[in-house]
């Protein structure tokens, strides 16, 4: 495992777990996942060097949390466990409330990173931070984090909060690259992180769908790219996958993380609906891409144009109805 060098304890791996799938229906992973699967996932990527473990206090209505922290159990110490708050009506008390919660529920006196879910356009992250200001001087919580930031809004949180607020999740992958543009410009110049999520764009990347094979539950369905005229356009990407993946005796996944992490201030969090898989996932952190494939794989992903917004509308509804 490689690990982001930025101060913190234990260091970020490059690779970390999501664990949205655990417990949480619109996954539909069932309940032989949620009791054990989940459990081993965890204990393996404890095993293989991964620090770096991120649930939200809505995953699973809190179901994530506890199936983690219980997971986890005597190794918490050795892991940087990060969560989320759901900023509904999120002053100052309630973000305090909230955190108390989610620590309990993972079972931990200390949340490494808690982060917050989505930007609330009602109430200003001045309100927000005050109660993580008042969470990191009791010391519930380590660092502070935010998810689905636009850049000025980040560094407006990063104001209100008077300290840094170490890392921004957003969805990353080689079919979404819009946090390019200036999200890891300033992380790499500030020394954050953009933390990564949909790495394998919800298993897109993994080649593994197509138009005969699509998988059927709740957030795929309902997830353009998955509709079958992008299956069919996302062909030319798979194959740039599969031709780096040759080269390294890898994995289109692995590939695709690889081309992730691959900036130095991304760590990815792809989920796992198996043991196999996360193993997988984590031996991605040790392949190196060239500067060749890189540009490669980056080229072939800007030549996919998936049908998505109100274009996708009709499509989605015809899937939906074919099913
Ligand atoms: N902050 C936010 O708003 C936000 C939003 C979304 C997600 N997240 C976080 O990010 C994490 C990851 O994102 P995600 O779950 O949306 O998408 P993802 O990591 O891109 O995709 C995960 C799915 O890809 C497939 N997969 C994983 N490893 C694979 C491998 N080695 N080979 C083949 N297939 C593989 C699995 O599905 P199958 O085996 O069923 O195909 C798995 O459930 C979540 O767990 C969550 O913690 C955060």
């Amino acid at each position: 495992m490689r690990y982001l060098d930025i101060g913190t304890t234990p260091r970020i791996s490059r690779i970390g777990l999501g664990t949205w799938q655990f417990g949480a229906r619109e996954w539909g992973y069932g309940e032989d996942y949620a009791r054990q699967q989940a459990r081993d996932i965890v204990r393996r990527a404890v095993d293989l060097g991964v620090t770096l473990f991120d649930t939200a206090e809505m995953y699973g209505f809190g179901r994530s949390e506890r199936i983690l922290g219980e997971a986890l159990g005597d190794r918490r110490e050795s892991v940087f466990l990060a969560t989320k708050l759901f900023p509904v009506l999120p002053v100052a008390p309630v973000v305090e409330q909230r955190a108390v919660a989610s620590a309990g529920r993972l079972g931990t006196r200390r949340i490494d990173l808690y982060q917050v879910h989505w930007p609330n356009p009602l109430v200003s992250d001045g309100t927000i931070m005050r109660g993580m200001s008042t969470l990191q001087r009791v010391g519930l919580v380590g660092e502070v984090g935010v998810s689905n930031y636009p850049l000025a809004r980040w560094q407006a949180a990063e104001k209100a909060l008077g300290g840094r607020v170490l890392s921004n999740q957003v969805r990353y992958s080689l079919v979404d690259r819009a946090p390019e543009q200036d999200l890891l410009p300033f992380a790499a110049k500030a020394g954050r992180v953009v933390i990564a999520y949909s790495p394998l764009a919800q298993g897109l990347l993994s080649g593994r769908y197509d138009r005969a094979n699509r998988p059927a539950n709740r957030v795929r369905t309902g997830n353009p790219l998955f509709l079958p005229e992008n299956l069919d356009r996302v062909g030319e990407l798979i194959g740039a996958l599969r031709d780096v993946a040759g080269a390294h005796d890898a994995t289109p996944a692995q590939v695709a993380l690889a081309w992730v992490i691959r900036h130095p201030a991304v760590t990815a969090i792809p989920g796992a609906s198996s043991v196999e898989q996360l193993e997988s996932n984590v031996a991605a952190a040790e392949i190196e891409l060239s500067d060749a494939e890189y540009a490669a794989l980056s080229a072939a992903a800007d030549r996919f144009h998936p049908v998505t917004g109100r274009a996708a509308a009709p499509a989605m509804l015809r899937a939906r109805l074919r099913r």
